[in-house]
């Protein structure tokens, strides 16, 4: 019943142009390929393609890694390509230990995971909740989320499931690539993060205070322990393919 009525308030206000951000290349390369691209721009060394996916207008950019570039990056979105909505794709470090690597996370809030204050024996947060994705673009990744079809787990860390789980939840962003298993704690136990990334909630804080939905969606490239850096390497195409796929369905259904 929500969904359809989410459905309905979204046909009645079609977002016009969707700004799609991801921070390496490989997390973009999969849209790219089904991109009708019409015009770009270089703005601060970073090229923005206007066009369209399936028949949606939208503007995608390479905003690099670090909350630096993804800030710059939605607000140049915002101000100069007045883009409607903004959904980022990308891959991540699994925080909860319920997930495993190419599972996906829809961002249900995205929190700073390295602002705060350091004492001497230990580190405070400023904030544990962050900032709150939109409603209605959640819903519809979620709707997205029971008609995707994904890549099937590698055999190679293939548990019991076989196709990769896909959740709404907490995102812990900061300017470090997590493979520590005690940090990986430390963020699972403090912020309650189902994962972790670099830009998600300078992305979330941006669109917040310009007043732009936004949804976050990252599939796991790792774990966040000691194995990250192999795993990353390993997983990084696995999983980038998986976010965009989520993301291809999402313009599907926004095509309607
Ligand atoms: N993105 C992918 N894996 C990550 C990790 N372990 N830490 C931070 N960002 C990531």
């Amino acid at each position: 019943m929500l969904t359809i009525l989410a459905l309905v308030l979204m046909s009645l206000t079609p977002p016009k142009t969707i700004g799609v951000m991801g921070a390496m290349e490989v997390e973009l390369e999969l849209l790219s390929r089904d991109m009708v691209v019409e015009r770009d721009d270089t703005i601060a060394g970073t090229v923005y393609e206007m066009g369209s996916l399936y028949g949606v207008s939208c503007v995608v950019v390479q905003g690099g890694v670090g909350k630096v570039g993804a800030a710059q990056t939605a607000q140049t979105l915002i101000t100069e390509y007045d883009v409607d909505a903004i959904i980022f794709t990308g891959v991540a470090g699994g925080i909860n230990p319920q997930l495993n690597i190419g599972d996906i996370v829809i961002s249900k809030n995205l929190v700073h995971h390295d602002l705060g204050q350091i004492l001497p024996d230990r580190f405070i947060p400023f904030d544990t909740l962050g900032f709150f994705a939109d409603s209605l673009l959640v819903d519809l990744a979620l709707q997205a989320a029971e008609i995707v079809v994904l890549e099937s787990i590698p055999e190679e860390i293939r548990g019991e499931e076989d196709i990769p789980k896909i959740i709404l939840g907490r995102i812990a962003t900061g300017d470090q690539f997590i493979s520590s298993e005690a940090k990986r704690l430390w963020i699972e136990e403090t912020f309650h993060a189902d994962c972790v990334e670099m830009e998600g909630a300078a992305v979330a804080q941006v669109c917040t205070v310009n007043e732009i939905p936004f949804v976050i969606i990252r599939s796991l490239s790792d774990l966040a322990n000691e194995e990250a850096d192999v795993d990353f390497q390993s997983f990084v195409i696995y999983a980038s393919k998986n976010s965009s796929l989520l993301v291809k369905e999402i313009f599907r259904l926004l095509a309607r």
